[in-house]
């Protein structure tokens, strides 16, 4: 499904800003696979998930979908393969339109179907309100609330929805939950995992949080330095603590600052 292979990237090459932001890394996700990506701040996290939505080419290295190199599309071009969801609940959606038209909107995506002249036909909007009781946020109810109104984990909880209406071929996930309640982020991640489940979407995750990490998807992997250090599935990731994923990282990375790199990031 998803294959990343030996791909590089450095910003401001050759200048005192010089990063080497991905070094060599590596990954290959099955059709449906759910990984959950963890490493300290700087890692190379978010760049993996820039360097597979094509913000900008990678130095080196190559992507596939299903077999198809996609590391010569831009941006625009891979967008109809991905659904994105990022840290901050103020993007994604758009505040002062309704729930139902922000969904209406995210169907429409890609297509030239007129949009919303005469308002959402009755079976869409029935069909909505079926998904959004699946987040068991109440949102079905408040469907033509505008969601400017809305708290951020019922914003993330909308744009997660909409990122995976159109079933993506890849769900990327980057800290979608990091600025919510544990409570509310709980939420979402409850509903993350049953609509990857459901609709059967190669997700890659990217979280702070060990014990999410270890609780959601059935795959986890550690980033380092730009590449990937740990990669634990099935039944091993089931029975993994986060002492042992700290003990993962002190030998991956020969060093013993696991508890700054990853516990305080
Ligand atoms: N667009 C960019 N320009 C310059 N440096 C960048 C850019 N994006 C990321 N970096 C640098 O690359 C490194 C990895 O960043 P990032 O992938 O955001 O880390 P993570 O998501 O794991 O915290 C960091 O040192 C960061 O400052
Ligand atoms: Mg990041």
């Amino acid at each position: 499904m998803l294959e990343i292979k030996n791909i590089y990237k450095t910003f401001n090459a050759g200048t005192i800003n010089e990063k080497k932001a991905l070094q060599g890394l590596s990954l290959t996700l099955k059709d449906g696979e759910f990984c959950t990506v963890i490493g300290g701040n700087g890692a190379g996290k978010s760049t993996m998930m820039n360097a597979v939505a094509g913000v900008w080419p990678v130095d080196s290295g190559a992507i596939l979908v299903d077999g198809v190199d996609i590391s010569g599309l831009c941006e625009h071009q891979r967008a109809s393969m991905l659904g994105r969801v990022f840290q901050d609940p103020m993007t994604g959606t758009a505040a002062d339109m309704q729930i139902v038209e922000n969904l209406a909107l995210a169907a429409r995506r890609g297509s030239r179907r007129s949009f919303l002249k005469w308002g959402v036909p009755k079976a869409e909007y029935e069909t909505y309100r079926e998904l959004l009781k699946t987040l068991d946020l109440g949102l079905e109810d408040r469907m033509t609330t505008k969601v400017g109104l809305l708290s951020g984990g019922q914003r993330q909880a909308l744009t997660l929805l909409m990122a995976t209406l159109k079933k993506p071929k890849l769900l990327l996930l980057d800290e979608h939950t990091a600025a919510l309640d544990p409570k509310t982020a709980a939420k979402v991640l409850d509903a993350t995992q049953r609509i990857v489940e459901k609709d059967h979407l190669t997700t890659m995750m990217i979280t702070h949080n060990m014990r999410d990490a270890i609780a959601y998807g059935n795959r986890l992997v550690m980033m380092y330095d730009g590449h990937i250090v740990v990669d634990v599935s099935g039944e091993e990731k089931k029975h993994l603590t986060v002492e042992q994923l700290l003990n993962l990282f002190s030998q991956a990375s020969g060093s013993d600052e696991a508890d700054d790199k990853l516990l305080l990031s």
